[in-house]
């Protein structure tokens, strides 16, 4: 059974690249894309979604007087575009709890590592250091616990070339997350890969 069209708020802190392929990719998606929040006033990111004429909501979680006070905005824009599905896309802020408990099943995000392997900050150090010959990108659903620690719906692998520095291998990844992406999100809109738990069930083809 497909469920109703999802209402979509992407986060982003930064950049914005996973957010314009998402955008790119939104007409076949089983879903809305209602608004945009950045943590940071000053995102490219947020020029993506104005020429996509997506609303945005451009928060400074820096300059805000305290974390609550931040939080607040964050559910006041959720409310407003009576967004009811969070994709995190490059969102450089932990989710507090009482959000993760209110869209439990409804956020998920993309980390540039095949986690497990490398959670949280500079994973293309992390995999480099460690030698590996293959990484890749991530999608997960976002739950309480672990920072990158959720169930995993989607994986890409990339391989590490030999003189890779982080920018090389970061720019690789990338292009595997753009196309990732998309693709987990139209799996997760459209209920063919939902969150049980700690596991993702998938629809199986041909039974819905
Ligand atoms: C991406 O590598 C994403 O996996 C990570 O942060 C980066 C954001 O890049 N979470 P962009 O802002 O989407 O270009």
């Amino acid at each position: 059974m497909t469920p109703e069209r999802a209402r979509v708020a992407i986060f982003v802190s930064g950049r914005g690249s996973n957010l314009r392929a998402i955008l790119e990719a939104r007409s076949t998606l089983h879903a809305d894309v209602v608004g945009v929040l950045s943590s940071k006033p000053d995102a490219p990111a947020l020029g993506f979604a104005a020429e996509a004429g997506v609303p945005t909501a451009a928060l400074d979680a820096k300059g805000a007087p305290s974390r609550a006070a931040y939080d607040l905005r964050v559910d006041e824009a959720l409310a407003a575009w009576d967004a009811d599905f969070i994709v995190l896309a490059g969102y450089m802020r932990l989710l507090p709890a009482a959000l993760l408990r209110r869209f439990v099943g409804r956020i998920v995000n993309i980390h540039p590592s095949l986690l497990p392997a490398f959670p949280g900050l500079r994973p293309h150090r992390q995999a480099l250091e460690r030698g590996v010959t293959l990484s890749g990108a991530t999608v997960h659903f976002v739950t309480e616990g672990p920072v990158d620690g959720g169930p995993i719906i989607a994986q890409r692998a990339v391989p590490v070339e030999p003189g890779d520095d982080e920018d090389a291998l970061a720019a690789r990844i990338l292009v595997a997350e753009h196309a990732l992406y998309p693709a987990a999100l139209r799996e997760v809109l459209a209920g063919r890969a939902r969150l049980e738990g700690e596991r993702v069930v998938r629809a199986l083809e041909g039974a819905r």
